[in-house]
């Protein structure tokens, strides 16, 4: 082989492997070290210093990147979430977003639900940064949106009040105990008919996709790989009753949109 080829191949197989190192270390091995600390017994102890550190926020954030990591499925996903918001009526109501997340599925939910006529929009994050985060991308939006820092497993947020809440890749992320219980928040705070929106993982049906996708669930989010048979959300919102459910999946089956309607 041509030396300039190799060290093309040397560079590239180089920042694939500086890159899954510092996205290991500021995920799942900070989480590790936390583990042996006093530390790793608050409520906050499964969040990510990515979800943290407000120089790692500003870092990561950026649209190309947060699309990479979706496999750039990540507009598609959102549009679903968007186009049912627009269908529904949200004239005079309250639109919930469950937990911050990167790019710009924020901005594109807040003015679904603002075009959609909604009277105010709360978006409830256990991370202080991460709100103020959201809230410089959401400048647009001032007066229509509330930053609420609260605990989507043990919400402050009162019962049947709000007519959609949008959950973006939150449930992965969570201890096994706690993804039910966010499930169950999120059906106590909606109001009969209203819709959860939850975009998640899904077990892919390629099997070199479902290989790949496991070694990278075993090394970054050992959390994750639960939602595709134990803690399947559908199967979840299903055995709780109360639910109309309805599933998509996407890019081969890897990424799903739940959306959920509360029964009247
Ligand atoms: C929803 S996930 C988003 C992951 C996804 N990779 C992304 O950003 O596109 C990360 C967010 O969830 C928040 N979070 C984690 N646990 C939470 C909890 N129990 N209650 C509320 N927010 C939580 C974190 O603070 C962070 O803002």
């Amino acid at each position: 082989m041509e030396t300039w080829m190799m060290n093309g191949a040397f560079t590239v197989l180089l920042l694939l492997a500086s890159t899954g190192l510092f996205f290991f270390v500021v995920t799942r091995g900070a989480l590790l070290m936390r583990g042996l600390s006093s530390d790793s017994n608050s409520d906050k102890s499964h969040v990510y210093p990515i979800y943290s550190n407000m120089r790692l926020i500003k870092l990561v954030d950026f649209q190309p990147v947060i699309s990479a990591i979706l496999l750039f499925q990540y507009s598609r996903l959102v549009s679903k979430i968007v186009s049912g918001l627009k269908q529904s009526d949200l004239r005079d109501k309250k639109v919930l977003i469950t937990s911050c997340a990167f790019g710009n599925v924020l901005p594109r939910v807040v003015n679904a639900a603002v075009q959609g006529g909604a009277e105010r929009v709360v978006i409830a994050d256990i991370i202080r940064n991460e709100l103020l985060h959201a809230k410089s991308k959401l400048a647009d939006f001032s007066g229509k949106v509330d930053f609420i820092e609260d605990n989507a497993t043990a919400m402050k947020q009162t019962e049947s009040d709000v007519a959609a809440n949008v959950m973006f890749f939150l449930l992965h992320e969570l201890p096994h105990d706690l993804k039910g219980q966010a499930l169950r928040e999120a059906g106590r705070m909606l109001a009969p008919g209203g819709k959860l929106y939850l975009a998640e993982f899904h077990r892919p049906e390629l099997w070199v996709l479902r290989a790949l996708s496991w070694v990278y669930f075993k090394v970054f989010e050992p959390l994750g790989l639960a939602l595709w048979d134990t803690h399947d959300p559908l199967d979840c919102l299903e055995n709780m009753g109360g639910w109309v459910c309805e599933r998509t999946t996407y890019f081969f089956g890897n990424f799903q949109i739940i959306t959920a309607t509360k029964q009247e």
